[in-house]
C-alpha cells in the first residue's frame, strides 16, 4: 500500500511533490520536527513531543501550525490512513512560504508535513550484543536543544560512523566532552556505578527518552548523576548506551573500536532497556 502523507490541509501519496519552492524550510531549514513512535495505535509520550515541539517553535518564531487536539486528531487520522499500528510518526513545522529572503513577513502562515512509516526498532541481535559508536568533533551551532531541521553535521557525522561500521557517531566538544550522538543522547555507568548523562542544555538536544529514562533510572532506585563525562571516560565506564524514540535503549559496546568494559551489554543498561520496553508495551530483546 502507497503511504499517505499529510501536507498542509491534504492527505496525499508520500510521493506526491506537494512542497513549494520557496518554503523557508527548504530555502533556509527554517523549520523544527518531532518524531514520535506509535505501539499499538498508541502515540507514546505525546504530550512530551508536543511540548517540546512548542518550545521549538517558540524558539524560531513560529505559530503551531494547528491546535494541539486537531493535531493528534490528524495524527491519529494519519496511522488509521496508512493502517500502521506500530509507526514512527514524523512531523515537521516550517516558517512558511514567502519569496525568498532573509527576513520574513508578518502573519506569514506555519507549513505542516507529518508522515508515519512502519516501525523500525532496533534488532534483537542488535539490543542483545549492542552497537559500535564512533565518535567524532561536534560542529554543531550553539542551539542543539531546539529540535531543529537543519541536521548537516548530525547527517554528515552519521554518514562518516554507517561507513565505519558504527551504528551512531558521538559528538565530542572542545573541552573532549561527549554532548550527545548524531540522532541519540549517550549514557554510561560509571565506575562508581552512577548512571551519567550530560545536563540539558544548548549543547544536547533534551531526549523525550532520556527523561522518561532518568525518572525510570530514580524509580529503580539507580544513582544517577546529570553530568558530562569524556571519551576516556566511557571507554573506562562499566556500561554504555544510548537512547532515542526509534533506538530505545540501546547498548553501546565499542567505542571508537575499544570495547566498553568487557565489550558485552552491561546489567543496569539492560535492566533499563527491559523498563523502557516494558513501559512502551514493546517485548524487550535483553531480558535474559
Ligand atoms: N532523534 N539527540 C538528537 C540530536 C536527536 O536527534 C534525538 C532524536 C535525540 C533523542 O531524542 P528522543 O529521545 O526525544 O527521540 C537526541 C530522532 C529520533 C530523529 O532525528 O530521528
Amino acid at each position: 500500500m502507497a503511504r499517505i502523507a499529510y501536507v498542509d490541509g491534504r492527505f496525499l501519496p508520500i510521493s506526491a511533490r506537494a512542497v513549494a519552492i520557496e518554503d523557508r524550510g527548504l530555502q533556509f531549514a527554517h523549520g523544527v520536527y518531532e518524531v514520535i513512535k506509535a505501539v499499538g495505535g498508541r502515540l507514546l509520550d505525546l504530550d512530551r513531543h508536543l511540548d517540546r515541539l512548542d518550545r521549538s517553535l517558540a524558539a524560531i518564531a513560529c505559530p503551531p501550525p494547528m491546535a494541539r487536539p486537531a493535531l493528534v486528531l490528524l495524527l491519529e487520522e494519519l496511522l488509521r490512513r496508512n493502517r500502521l499500528a506500530d509507526a514512527t510518526v514524523y512531523l515537521q513545522v516550517s516558517r512558511g512560504v514567502a519569496p525568498r529572503n532573509h527576513a520574513w513577513p508578518e502573519g506569514l502562515r506555519p507549513s505542516f508535513v507529518a508522515t508515519v512509516r512502519p516501525a523500525r526498532f532496533p534488532s534483537p541481535s542488535e539490543q542483545r550484543e549492542g552497537v559500535r559508536v564512533v565518535t567524532f568533533p561536534d560542529e554543531r551551532w550553539a542551539r542543539c536543544d531546539i529540535k531543529s531541521i537543519a541536521l548537516l553535521p548530525n547527517v554528515l557525522a552519521k554518514q562518516k560512523a554507517v561507513a565505519a561500521g558504527c551504528r551512531e557517531a558521538w559528538l565530542v566538544d572542545r573541552d573532549g566532552l561527549v554532548t550527545e550522538g548524531a540522532s541519540s543522547n549517550a549514557w554510561i555507568v560509571d565506575r562508581e556505578g552512577v548512571l551519567v548523562t550530560r545536563p540539558l542544555g544548548p549543547a544536547i538536544l533534551g531526549g523525550v527518552t532520556r527523561d522518561v529514562l532518568l525518572e525510570l533510572a530514580r524509580g529503580a532506585g539507580i544513582p544517577v548523576a546529570e553530568r558530562p563525562f569524556t571519551v576516556a571516560e566511557a571507554v573506562a565506564a562499566r556500561e554504555a548506551f544510548l537512547t532515542s524514540t526509534t533506538s530505545l535503549v540501546l547498548p553501546v559496546t565499542r567505542i571508537d573500536g575499544a570495547p566498553v568494559a568487557n565489550g558485552r551489554p552491561g546489567t543496569i543498561t539492560r535492566k533499563l532497556a527491559a523498563l523502557y520496553a516494558a513501559r512502551c508495551g514493546l517485548a524487550s530483546a535483553t531480558e535474559e
